[in-house]
């Protein structure tokens, strides 16, 4: 039976994790078979990887914080004994509302991205994937509790904290060395 509990030393390596995404760019995630095996097809496929065309936080893109988020969720539920297929692959689809979010409500006049993009991303991923109920649950609820409904599953709950661990550390990232290159201690941003 494994422990329910996350010690400090994995909490620990979660944000060193999230703070070094260098494994997201090496693509390092390809040698766990095991995930790879819920997910190769949506990697694979060029939707997806058309993420790679937008910012999400700091200088992270789209397809790096879904891959962030999901690789995370998978390895929580992996760590809790939780089913962790439908995690991992709804981490991935979270956010594939394939437009700069930065640009957007300049661009189109729709100021509540926080609030629409879920329902974006689940659109665009039905259109181009088969998903389970409990995957499309996780897509639209993963805002919560910016939009009012949460998860029904534990394992979206799990997608609800992954993404704002992540998107919080890679906000706090660039800050870091925004500040560290303003006061000259580091040469480039
Ligand atoms: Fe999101
Ligand atoms: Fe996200």
């Amino acid at each position: 039976m494994k422990s329910m509990h996350i010690t400090q030393e994995e909490k620990d390596k979660a944000l060193e994790w999230v703070e070094d995404s260098s494994w997201v760019k090496l693509e390092i995630y390809n040698e766990d078979l095991e995930y790879m095996e819920c997910v190769r097809d949506i990697l694979d496929n060029p939707v997806f990887q058309s993420m790679d065309n937008f910012m999400q936080h700091g200088d992270t893109t789209c397809k790096n914080h879904c891959i962030q988020v999901s690789y995370m969720s998978y390895c929580v539920c992996r760590r809790l004994g939780w089913d962790y297929r439908e995690v991992a692959r709804a981490g991935l689809l979270h956010d594939l509302f394939l437009y700069d979010w930065h640009t957007h409500a300049r661009e189109t006049g729709e100021r509540f991205h926080g609030f629409t993009h879920p329902r974006a991303a689940l659109n665009n991923a039905v259109k181009y994937f088969e998903l389970t109920e409990n995957e499309k649950d996780m897509i639209l609820r993963h805002m919560w509790p910016l939009t009012p409904i949460p998860p029904k599953s534990r394992g979206g709950l799990v997608i609800v904290y992954s993404d704002k661990f992540c998107g919080l550390v890679e906000t706090v990232a660039r800050f870091k060395r925004w500040f560290l290159f303003s006061v000259g201690w580091k040469s480039t941003a």
